[in-house]
Formats: C-alpha cells, sequence, structure tokens
C-alpha cells in the first residue's frame, strides 16, 4: 500500500545510484528524489558492492543523510574534481537546461554538480517542461542586506518577485549559508543562458536557480498503469 509516487521516487534515485563505481568522488544532491539515492549508495556500501566512495554534500540535508547511511563525506578542499553528481531538480527542458532551487540549495549545487565529470538528474515525469519557468518560480539566493533593490531590479527585468517564507518557521526562509530567496515570477524565458547571467550581475546576487549546460543525463521516473517505470 505504499504511494506509487514514492515507488518512482526510489526507483529513480537506485537506478541513478546504480551507475556510480567504486573508487568515486560522489555529489549527493539535495530534495526527496536524491534522498532514496543516498540512501541507495548507504546500502551498496553496506552490502560490500560499493567500495571506497566518498561524497560532497550540497546541503545540511544531504549531509545529516550521507552520515545516517555511513557514507564517507569530504569537502571541495581536499579534491579538485567530482565523478559524478546525482541531484534533482524543479524543473527540465528539452536542452536538459534546469530549474533548482526549490529547496534553496541550489547555490551548493550549482559548485557541485557544474564540478562534477556526470551530472545525473532524477526527476518525476511532472518536472519535464518545454520552456524553463513555466510551472515553478526561478529561486534567487541574495544576501540579506540587498533584498529590497534585488527585488526592485529583478521587476525591471520583468519578473514578478516575492520573497520566500517558512512554512514551519516564522518569517522567511534561511538558507544554509545564511542569506535569504527570493522567487521570481517569468511571463517567459527566452533566453535562459542570458537571464542567468544577467540576474547573477545584480549587486547582493549569490546565485540563480538556472542550470544552464550543467546536465548530462535525465533520468526521468513515472507512473504507467500504477506501475513505476524509469526511462
Ligand atoms: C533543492 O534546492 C532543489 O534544487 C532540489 O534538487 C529540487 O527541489 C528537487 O527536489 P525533489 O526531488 O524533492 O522534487
Amino acid at each position: 500500500n505504499v504511494d506509487p509516487v514514492v515507488i518512482m521516487k526510489q526507483e529513480v534515485g537506485k537506478a541513478a545510484a546504480s551507475r556510480v563505481k567504486s573508487d568515486s568522488i560522489v555529489g549527493l544532491g539535495t530534495g526527496s528524489t536524491t534522498a532514496y539515492a543516498i540512501e541507495y549508495l548507504g546500502e551498496r556500501l553496506r552490502k560490500g558492492e560499493l567500495k571506497n566512495i566518498v561524497g560532497i554534500p550540497t546541503s545540511f540535508q544531504a549531509e545529516v543523510l550521507a552520515k545516517k547511511y555511513r557514507i564517507p563525506l569530504t569537502s571541495l578542499d581536499t579534491v579538485d574534481r567530482i565523478d559524478i553528481a546525482i541531484d534533482g531538480a524543479d524543473e527540465v527542458d528539452p536542452n536538459k537546461n534546469l530549474i533548482k532551487g526549490g529547496g534553496a540549495a541550489h547555490t551548493r549545487e550549482k559548485v557541485v554538480d557544474s564540478l562534477a565529470d556526470l551530472f545525473i538528474v532524477v526527476v518525476d515525469s511532472g518536472k519535464l517542461v518545454d520552456k524553463l519557468g513555466s510551472t515553478f518560480l526561478l529561486p534567487v539566493e541574495v544576501i540579506p542586506m540587498a533584498v529590497a533593490p534585488v527585488m526592485r531590479s529583478l521587476e525591471k527585468l520583468g519578473g514578478k518577485p516575492e520573497l520566500r517564507m517558512g512554512v514551519k518557521k516564522a518569517g522567511p526562509v534561511v538558507t544554509d549559508q545564511g542569506n535569504l530567496v527570493i522567487d521570481v515570477k517569468f511571463d517567459r524565458i527566452d533566453d535562459p543562458a542570458c537571464l542567468e547571467k544577467t540576474i547573477n550581475n545584480i549587486p547582493g546576487v549569490l546565485e540563480n536557480g538556472l542550470f544552464i549546460g550543467v546536465a548530462d543525463i535525465i533520468l526521468v521516473g513515472e507512473i504507467k498503469e500504477d506501475r513505476p517505470l524509469v526511462r
């Protein structure tokens, strides 16, 4: 009686984790789908079918999960490359460009995922869009003192910005780096590569959630006739 969506996320997470080889440095992404990949990596280590991997977490959440599943961790101070990264996404377009940051972790995710020789994205089919920005607001991480001017700059670019507020927390969401997140609605994003650079040029912006030309493989989970499938 397990929710088919949960089973589908487990399957796609497992499919990604199966591609990790022994002696690898692995970028560990953030989100509910990647969480299953981290769990399965731990299982493969425990069974001895995978040996000598070390993880680089993209968030506090990923770090906690890696510790729970006994995956050794390191940082970018001690390695200069990453073999494979597994991470979720909030939207994926036909060119494998992404919007990320639904979990407010996109800044560290972009650092880790961009350094990986192979970046595998794990999503369900509901995340596939023709054009980025059509279903999801674009997250922008901003240092706290710059929120007001950054919001005005985003409006000048044609966006409708709103400060992300906590769900089970009073006040705004605070990122792992101690910053805030502005979610921006754009009616259409015609040139995502240009928008990524333009937003990152606004003083006070740390990073936005457009990932252009970073992903190598998209693993898509879907539910067909009540059965989970990965393609
Ligand atoms: C974190 O900031 C995001 O980029 C996540 O990777 C994204 O929200 C995917 O999460 P789910 O797998 O839970 O949908």
